[in-house]
């Protein structure tokens, strides 16, 4: 059984310190033109005790953009802002992949080029769900996500070769590795969802191969571009978060996709999913926040790589639990390191963890909530009894 402070090779090419994973959290600090700066690459490089750090999911393309303040990977300006980040990251000894995105129809026409809609798998508007854009006066704050339009089939094959592209840039801004942001309802997540997705091309309808394709197709770029060593991805296939629509197929697109990034060597899947309860299994809000083991364990049989499990962990115990069920590898925390920028070490330790503010979470205070947050101080921790 894995211990969380040992480390891994990832994807046959990536050394990992510990199993521990920054989970990616999108904080809305870049500049100008959604180019990454100097505050982030503190950040970053104060986490870099990590084994992993996933960084927020950048934007693939300017259509992608249903958050303001996100930033991007299709601009040289882009691309050596993430340069700081990596170098600094990488001067800290840490290990550091770009989580890359399309938000789809998650996106506003006040943020998209030319004001037009947003781009969706279907004309199905998320409903329920605010992305966070301008208003009818032009503030921004969050505002109803706005009516797609469908992609058209060619719209999908030039997205692919966007992606690529995005790979080549990720690497030159000296990221270790992709992770491809397959979970949330986004874009790729929609392709995915058998209720949402009633297109009727290639990329659509009732077979899995169809509604799977777009994912796949981005999957072999990034591993063109990249080798299948340095590609993650990520997925949260009974979400319903976005609006997304309870899925009867989601086991079943689960389980193909693993089979299929498995015969691609991807070096991990990261699943979105709390550490389970006891409750009734079978309520699809139940489905979305749990994975069942014998589900899980069926997706270890399918796919040789590395599993990062994410969500609700908080400690080093609940965290080596999960270890010990045998049926993951790495442990990511979300929350958990945006007041613990030694979070590693805080486990490793059983030093207590900070809480941060959620009013911080997202916005534009600069290093307040961000950087501020100090390291355990070493010198009390010495003087406690134990
Ligand atoms: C502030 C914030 C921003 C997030 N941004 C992203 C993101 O950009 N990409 C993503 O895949 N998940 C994102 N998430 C989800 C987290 O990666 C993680 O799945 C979730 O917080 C559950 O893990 P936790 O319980 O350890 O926090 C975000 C979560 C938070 C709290």
């Amino acid at each position: 059984m894995a211990h969380l402070f040992e480390p891994q090779v990832l994807g046959g090419t990536v050394p990992l310190k510990n199993r521990i994973v920054m989970a990616p959290m999108t904080r809305t600090r870049t500049s100008e033109g959604d180019v990454p700066n100097e505050l982030m690459a503190t950040y970053y490089g104060q986490r870099a005790s990590a084994g992993l750090i996933v960084t927020e999911a950048a934007d693939v393309a300017p259509s992608s953009k249903g958050y303001a303040l996100t930033p991007g990977i299709y601009t040289q300006a882009q691309r050596q802002g993430w340069r700081l980040v990596t170098d600094e990251v990488h001067r800290n000894n840490g290990t550091i992949f770009l989580q890359i995105w399309h938000v789809g129809r998650m996106a506003h026409p006040s943020l998209m080029p030319n004001g037009e809609a947003p781009w969706g798998v279907t004309e199905e508007r998320a409903e329920n769900s605010d992305v966070f854009a301008h208003d009818a006066d032009g503030k921004l704050g969050y505002v109803r996500a706005g009516r797609p339009r469908s992609l058209r089939t060619d719209e999908i094959s030039a997205l692919v070769e966007t992606f690529s592209q995005a790979f080549v840039n990720a690497r030159e801004a000296g990221f270790d590795g992709v992770e491809i942001h397959g979970a949330n309802g986004y874009l790729f997540d929609q392709f995915m969802n058998s209720v949402l997705n009633t297109r009727t091309d290639r990329y659509g309808g009732a077979r899995v191969e169809d509604r799977t394709r777009f994912l796949m197709e981005v999957v072999d770029a990034a591993v063109r571009q990249l080798g299948p060593g340095r590609v993650g991805v990520r997925l949260a296939p009974f979400g319903t978060f976005n609006s997304m629509p309870a899925d009867p197929l989601a086991a079943e697109t689960l389980l193909y996709v693993s089979e299929q990034l498995g015969r691609r060597g991807v070096a991990y899947l990261h699943l979105v999913y709390e550490l389970m309860p006891a409750g009734n299994m079978e309520t699809a809000e139940f489905k979305a926040r749990y994975i069942d083991h014998t589900l899980l364990a069926k997706v270890r049989a399918a796919f040789p790589g590395a599993i990062i499990w994410c969500g609700g962990f908080k400690s080093r115990d609940n965290a080596q639990a999960a270890l010990d069920t045998g049926l993951v590898d790495l442990i990511a925390f979300g929350r958990p390191y945006i007041a613990n920028p030694d979070l590693a070490e805080r486990l490793k330790h059983g030093w207590p963890l900070a809480e941060a503010d959620r009013s911080t979470y997202y916005t534009r205070r600069g290093e307040v909530g961000y950087t501020d947050f100090p390291t355990y101080p070493i010198e009390s921790s010495a003087r406690r009894p134990d």
